[in-house]
């Protein structure tokens, strides 16, 4: 299954295999994602809001949480390294 995903404001979209990372799907956009750790969610940079179509999304795992609380990321924002894409979603970071 493919897993369409826009990003704005930048208004890049991308077609993406089923469990492919939203970090990955952003590259393949052409757009920068902030980080400072490889993807192994160390640095809680890479949190992206998710705009539509992130209802039910899976939950964040308790390391996923603990990490974003440690970096004073905000809670409603998604480590892009950890999430794998299983449905279409509309995305945003406010660098773009
Ligand atoms: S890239 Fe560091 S937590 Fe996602």
């Amino acid at each position: 299954m493919e897993c369409v995903i826009r990003f704005v404001p930048a208004e890049r979209e991308v077609r993406v295999p089923s469990g492919t990372s939203l970090l990955e799907a952003a590259r393949l956009a052409g757009l920068p994602v902030a980080r400072s750790c490889v993807g192994e969610a160390t640095c809680a940079r890479c949190g992206l809001q998710i705009l539509a179509g992130g209802e039910a999304l899976p939950p964040e795992s308790e390391g996923e949480r603990r990490v974003k609380q440690r970096n004073r990321i905000d809670a409603e924002l998604r480590l892009a390294c950890q999430l794998r894409l299983d449905r279409d979603l509309t995305v945003t970071a406010p660098y773009w």
